[in-house]
């Protein structure tokens, strides 16, 4: 049996990495990959999104979705990022193009004509998928799950002293996916900060098969920010985490917990009120990670890499 679902993504080095883990491993099957603004502008997320499917040499569509917050500006991230948003190893331009049609448009579509629930994995701002809620509530009983990257609890504030990036570009978009019903897994700072890009990891990942050099640069560029940032021993790899957790969730441990989304407060805006001691009553909404195995998922990672 494999798990059908979708990929909406902002690449981003670390993006682009959990799109290899996700075509490397049998387990899942990527119906496709939807792009959205956030570490980059939309033209260059998608550029990005088509170069690492490329790399991959896996066949999956790519179409692009909306270029900027449901209710704000855009705010990038090229100085974590780099202007290309894959800075850190020169892969070609793509050769394939972006699939016809919005990528909103084709979720609708895609999830209305799916057979059974498909799992989504956002790893960006969740524009692309509130759009889609907000849009056509009714596919909300055809999701299986939403598997995002975002948000923090102790680890706050890698955008703000309050905010994680993907939350803080579109609150208004994050606040329709937490108060959807649609079940929730949730992998916030806490999680990736522990999963990092440690030379040791780097160096193996590097001997990992014909797409190890292109994945090491990218994560030796990505890992010099957060390095210098916290004084770590790497940089945090947030997104392939999410596909990690699709794929040996006993990786991870978390909490069944009630979060909501600040969208009011300037100061604030953008923090996931992760109530991880239940101290209200509120009910819980997501499976909100709190540990992680971090061997145990560089080594899931290194081994599919070597598959492609
Ligand atoms: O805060 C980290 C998240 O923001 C990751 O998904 C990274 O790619 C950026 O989108
Ligand atoms: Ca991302």
């Amino acid at each position: 049996m494999t798990t059908p679902i979708i990929i909406d993504t902002d690449p981003g080095q670390d993006d682009a990495v959990a799109i290899l883990l996700a075509l490397a491993s049998p387990e899942l099957d990527v119906l496709g990959i939807t792009t959205v603004a956030g570490n980059v502008p939309l033209a260059t997320t998608t550029r990005n999104a088509l170069t690492t499917v490329e790399l991959a040499g896996v066949p999956c569509p790519v179409r692009a979705g909306c270029d900027r917050p449901m209710a704000r500006p855009l705010r990038t991230a090229e100085h974590v990022h780099g202007e290309t948003g894959l800075d850190g190893y020169d892969l070609p331009a793509p050769t394939t193009a972006p699939a016809e049609g919005h990528a909103v448009d084709w979720m609708i579509e895609t999830l209305r004509a799916a057979p059974a629930p498909v799992t989504i994995c956002p790893l960006g701002p969740l524009t692309n998928v509130g759009t889609l809620l907000d849009r056509a509530p009714d596919v909300a009983a055809r999701i299986a799950r939403i598997v995002l990257m975002g948000g923090a609890y102790f680890e706050v504030g890698n955008i703000t002293p309050a905010a994680e990036f993907n939350i803080y570009v579109d609150p208004e978009a994050a606040e329709i996916v937490f108060r959807s019903g649609i079940p929730l897994t949730v992998v916030p700072l806490d999680v990736t900060h522990e999963v990092l890009t440690t030379t040791a990891r780097t160096d193996a990942i590097e001997a990992a098969g014909r797409v190890g050099p292109a994945v090491a640069g990218w994560l030796r560029f990505f890992d010099r920010f957060d390095r210098e940032k916290y004084g770590s021993e790497g940089g945090p790899l947030h997104d392939p985490c999410t596909i990690a957790w699709l794929l040996r969730p006993d990786l991870f441990t978390g909490r069944e917990i009630n979060v909501e989304i600040e969208t009011r407060s300037d100061l604030t805006r953008g923090m996931t009120v992760a109530d991880w001691w239940r101290v209200t009553d509120r009910a819980p909404n997501a499976l909100f990670l709190g540990d992680v195995d971090a061997d145990g998922v560089f080594a899931l990672l290194t081994e599919r890499l070597a598959r492609l």
